[in-house]
């Protein structure tokens, strides 16, 4: 498996101190949401710990990294350099770690944006970056609660409380995040609920 201690050195030397306490926090999540949901504990610990691995890279780095991953980076994506860390950080793992799980790089890559038919994983990364201990927004308890409950519920609220927060600054919605917000509001039709 992966060397989960050599990792968080490496990631305490990288980021900063409030990153990677969110980092740290976000693996503790994705390791508590894994036992609910039937996945591998210590594969989403890793995954979560690892998932903002080059959030505090140059924006230049990023963007390098997110064209060359061959994954799929859209136009949308290239417009807004805050979800770029995302699909650089599997790229990152990928080549300079070795880590070839595409489940993993996949968690990582849309861990930003959501995409359709996301796997257990993915879901798991996604929702533990929104209710790690140290998120304190408005409704993260009912997050934390729903997330824990029902997984797909969980998506359904995070990516209407992303998808209005990418609203609210007029930015561009990659048609990932489009097609992630419609699986899911086909699946609970009758749910308005908004965090
Ligand atoms: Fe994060």
């Amino acid at each position: 498996m992966y060397d989960v201690k050599s990792m968080q050195r490496f990631l305490k030397e990288r980021l900063s101190r409030e990153r990677y306490t969110h980092t740290m926090n976000v693996a503790k999540e994705c390791k508590r949401l894994a036992k609910i949901f039937g996945e591998d504990p210590d594969r989403a610990y890793f995954a979560g710990m690892v998932h903002d691995i080059c959030k505090e890279d140059p924006k230049e780095q990023q963007y390098e990294w997110a064209v060359k991953s061959n994954m799929g980076f859209c136009a949308e994506e290239a417009r807004s350099w805050k979800v770029w860390h995302g699909v650089a950080g599997a790229y990152f793992l990928k080549t300079q770690f070795g880590v070839c799980d595409e489940d993993i790089l996949n968690a990582v890559r849309f861990h930003t944006i959501g995409r359709k038919n996301m796997s257990c994983l993915e879901k798991i990364v996604y929702l533990g970056d929104m209710t790690s201990e140290e998120r304190d927004y408005s409704g993260v308890d009912i997050m934390r609660k729903v997330c824990s409950q029902n997984i797909d519920k969980g998506m359904l609220y995070a990516l209407r409380y992303s998808m209005r927060k990418q609203l609210k600054r007029c930015a561009v919605i990659p048609h990932y995040t489009m097609e992630a917000y419609n699986e899911y509001t086909v699946m609970f039709p009758d749910d308005t609920y908004h965090i």
